[in-house]
């Protein structure tokens, strides 16, 4: 079974994968480390990010290993969100993901999380959500967890939202049949137990 979280960033969706996989016995896909771990390769060999994703090693455990490097903390660094972002825009690099991305989760049960799981990368998938929460909301939470502003949180995660909603390939919206979750006053807790409830009912 497949599980697919997309959302914009903030709404919650890797601690809600998480929590649901956990929950379940679910293998966790990340889509974003792989988008953030192709920007960083980019950015530190002075290259395109379509000339070097073809050819990466990313492996996604309990960390993100880039050619068997571990770069967990560094693809979280500000400067990787903004260049994964316009990464994530180019047809040859969203190619080249979206095939690994296939290839995992064609064995096992899975909760996978991104932008375009539901749409592009397992638009067969059982169970489909779409979280979102207002843009102060998500700021605030992104602030907390990176302990900088959240004014300067919200001045790049709007840049970003329109960038991911506004490309030509593959932009974030919800699939069809997605259940639109809005998390701005729920918590962490009851958004992973009503995922959970809604698998269960799927699986019975
Ligand atoms: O954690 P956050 O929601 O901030 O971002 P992320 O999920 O780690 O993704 C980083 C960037 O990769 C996003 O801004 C998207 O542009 C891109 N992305 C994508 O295009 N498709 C995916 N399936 C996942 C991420």
């Amino acid at each position: 079974m497949v599980i697919a979280i997309d959302g914009p960033a903030g709404a919650g969706k890797s601690s809600v994968a998480r929590g649901v996989a956990s929950a379940l016995g679910f293998k966790y896909l990340d889509s974003g480390a792989m988008y953030r771990s192709v920007a960083l390769a980019a950015l530190e060999q002075r290259r395109t990010p379509a000339e070097v994703a073809p050819g990466l090693r990313i492996e996604l455990a309990e960390r993100v290993l880039l050619d068997g490097r571990d770069v967990s903390g560094a693809i979280r660094a500000p400067a990787v969100s903004e260049a994964a972002s316009r990464a994530a825009a180019d047809p040859t690099v969203r190619e080249a993901m979206v095939a690994e991305q296939r290839r995992l989760l064609s064995q096992g049960d899975w909760v996978a999380e991104g932008r375009d799981i539901g749409t592009v990368v397992a638009p067969g998938a059982e169970l489909k959500l779409f979280l979102s929460a207002s843009a102060a909301e998500r700021a605030r939470r992104r602030a907390a967890e990176l302990g900088v502003s959240q004014a300067t949180v919200l001045a790049e995660q709007a840049i970003r939202d329109a960038r991911d909603r506004g490309r030509a390939h593959s932009p974030l919206r919800p699939a069809p049949g997605a259940v639109v979750l809005d998390t701005t006053e729920l918590a962490l807790e009851t958004v992973v137990e009503r995922i959970v409830a809604m698998a269960e009912k799927l699986r019975r």
